[in-house]
């Protein structure tokens, strides 16, 4: 497989610190232990780290159940995922957590507000109380469309309380995406904000919320947290003050006994064709997998102050902003705004300001802030970071070493976590204080967790030759299907290989064993960590009135990992230009979101087809990345609309 063939040469390798190693929650020894068990016997694994830490109300009858390709874990198990991030930090020996900060959070105007466990605990089952005024029962599908606010982790937590399942709807999503994922899931009720600050100035949520909700019969009442103050319309009977609400709510609601496979969340990601994936997650495996990495990885610790800065929109969010952290007891930091807002240095003021000691973040803003220059953390106290975590995109080595030596001051180890929305926790990582790093690699899969890459053949690849990420054994995490579509399940999934799970990157590993990912083989693209398919973006060009055909392709970029690039046929009538890509990028926009607006528009008389009249997407990545063409052309119905798209009559 030549093109899955990495050309990264990163040698340079970092042991485990020994004294982070000997206070580490997970050492050496344990970890060696851990990787014994869970080779031999991923199930005995994944139940010791059941019974150690989770909270259950009753026993699971049976570890795993495995049905090809469907999963369930610790069946007949009963749990409440809210009791789990809450209740047991208030009580027996744990209770000093009641007065500990569960959630510090910081507004980007700079106001901010200190969660305690206790407080938490109240406010979440006065909203579990809100919703059941509202109708809301056990099974109901809840949709959450919010800022970076506390209200999103009560709302999520409130939901588990009852055994709500919520879809978090990315803020930065269009009215069209919200509407779409809003009747997918069938939800009877969303809950937003009038806003949420973001580049100094409030952005407005309510008025898409009105938009998507003309055309989705299935909601029944509105949620809207005041937070900007902006003006927005209220629908007589169907639109709630969440204030005026809550006011009246008691804080007192038992958490609700819940099966072990019953559904905790749906969240959306990209496919490969237009339509979106909703992802299905269910509550004893995903809360033992977020529970236990989080403990292991993250080496959380009661003193700790931790601080992943992805949305709450995104499955990081949902893992290890809320549920990941909060089951372990730990304090976690939200902070609502961009970055560079007001000044290059927020995220540096932020970690002097809130001590913080755990910080899990993104290549792109690594990325980010290179670019910006060392200035803007060198004038911060970062003295307090101890533990460096990296997700959502392969890292190339300069930002690793860059993130290594600026940021953590060359002291802290570097986790950079492999996962997926699919696999709900972390898959393939470090653990700082056992395994030895080397920039770029996300070292070896987590105990109970069997990775491979494999060939065309299905056999294990040999280095240095590159292949495929299957996982070949069921882990808890795992998505239970897509909703609503168990046909697509199976074909996305578990087509390729027999029983294996298809992630859908390329990997290689190295002679040490290392996984090395480097990005999606299909046709997706991730940009600045989110994952955007060609198709949805295809879907939305051709939706424009003056579109007769489009292809969209990623080509590499410095700061975003990858940048959109869209070949357009117009339709007879309609001008090349400007003026038509600059209304192309908001009709994107409008579509789907400003994180799929393509950052070039091509205009092209044709698209190269094989005779069969697939696009042939490998010649538009070359030229889109300005390469001379590699490979075979001999399948292109047309050898000159290549020549044109590259300009080759011009040169
Ligand atoms: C990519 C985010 C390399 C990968 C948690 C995967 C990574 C997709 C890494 C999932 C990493 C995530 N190294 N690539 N450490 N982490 N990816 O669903 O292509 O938003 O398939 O989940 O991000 O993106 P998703």
């Amino acid at each position: 497989m030549p093109e899955i063939k990495s050309l990264l040469k990163e040698e340079r390798v970092f042991e485990p610190d020994a004294a982070f190693a000997r206070q580490a929650n997970w050492n050496k020894k344990t970890v060696a232990e851990y990787r014994k068990l869970g080779a031999t016997s991923p199930k005995r694994f994944w139940a010791k780290m059941a019974r150690e830490n989770v909270s259950w109300f009753s026993p699971w009858k049976k570890v795993l159940d495995w049905k090809p390709p469907f999963a369930k874990w610790f069946v007949g198990g009963k749990l409440n995922v809210s009791y789990n991030c809450l209740d047991r930090h208030l009580e027996g020996e744990n209770a000093w957590r009641r007065n500990k900060a569960a959630i510090i959070w910081e507004g980007e105007p700079g106001d901010s507000r200190v969660i305690t466990y206790a407080e938490l605990h109240r406010e979440v089952c006065r909203f579990a109380n809100v919703m059941k005024g509202l109708g809301i029962k056990k099974g109901d599908r809840v949709a959450l469309y919010m800022p970076m606010i506390p209200e999103l982790a009560i709302a999520m937590l409130a939901c588990t309380r009852i055994g709500a399942t919520h879809s978090i709807v990315f803020g930065g999503f269009s009215a069209e995406a919200l509407r779409d994922r809003i009747n997918d899931a069938g939800a009877k009720l969303v809950v937003t904000a009038d806003g949420g600050f973001r580049k100094g100035e409030a952005f407005p949520l309510k008025p898409a919320v009105d938009e998507a909700c003309k055309k989705t019969p299935c909601v029944e009442n509105m949620v809207v947290v005041q937070r900007c103050g902006n003006r927005v319309s209220m629908k007589r009977r169907r639109d709630h003050w969440w204030h005026e609400l809550m006011a009246e709510a008691s804080p007192s609601c038992p958490p609700a006994k819940l099966d072990a496979e019953h559904p905790l969340f749906i969240l959306y990601t990209s496919g490969t064709t237009g339509k979106p994936k909703g992802i299905l997650h269910t509550t004893g495996g995903y809360l033992t997998h977020v529970t236990t990495t989080a403990k292991a990885i993250f080496d959380l610790k009661d003193s700790d102050v931790f601080w992943c800065t992805a949305d709450i929109g995104w499955i990081t969010g949902h893992s290890y902003v809320v549920y990941g952290p909060l089951s372990n007891g730990a304090t976690t930091v939200m902070y609502e705004g961009t970055p560079t807002s007001p000044g290059p240095d927020r995220w540096w003021a932020l970690i002097e300001k809130w001590g913080v000691n755990i910080l899990y973040t993104a290549p792109t803003a690594i990325r980010t802030f290179i670019r910006l220059g060392d200035e803007h953390p060198k004038s911060h106290d970062l003295s307090s970071l101890r533990l460096l975590g990296s997700v959502g995109e392969p890292i190339n080595p300069e930002a690793w070493i860059w993130y290594h030596r600026v940021i953590g001051g060359g002291r802290c180890p570097i986790v950079d976590t492999w996962w997926q929305t699919e696999t709900g926790g972390i898959m393939i990582t470090p653990l700082p204080g056992a395994v030895a790093t080397k920039p770029g690699s996300a070292t070896l899969p987590f105990p109970g967790i069997h990775a491979e890459v494999l060939d065309q053949e299905g056999r294990p690849a040999k280095a240095p030759n590159g292949g495929f990420l299957v996982l070949q054994h069921p882990w808890p995490g795992m998505l239970r299907g897509i909703w609503g579509d168990p046909k697509r399940y199976r074909e996305q999934y578990w087509s390729q290989y027999p029983d294996t799970y298809f992630a859908g990157d390329g990997a290689h590993r190295d002679r040490r064993g290392y996984f090395w990912v480097m990005g999606r083989i299909d046709d997706e693209m991730n940009i600045s960590g989110h994952r955007i398919g060609t198709m949805e973006v295809e879907s939305a060009l051709v939706s424009h009135r003056d579109v007769a055909e489009a292809a969209v392709v990623g080509r590499p970029d410095a700061i975003t990992g990858t940048a959109i690039v869209a070949f357009v046929t117009q339709k007879g009538g309609a001008k090349a230009g400007d003026a038509l890509a600059a209304a192309l990028r908001s009709h994107v926009t409008k579509q789907i979101g400003a994180i799929a607006r393509p950052a070039d528009i091509r205009f092209t008389d044709a698209l190269p087809k094989t005779r069969s009249g697939k696009i042939m997407r490998r010649l538009l990545r070359d030229v889109a990345a300005g390469k001379k063409t590699a490979g075979d052309t001999s399948t292109l119905e047309d050898l000159n609309v290549l020549a044109a798209l590259r300009g080759d009559d011009e040169s």
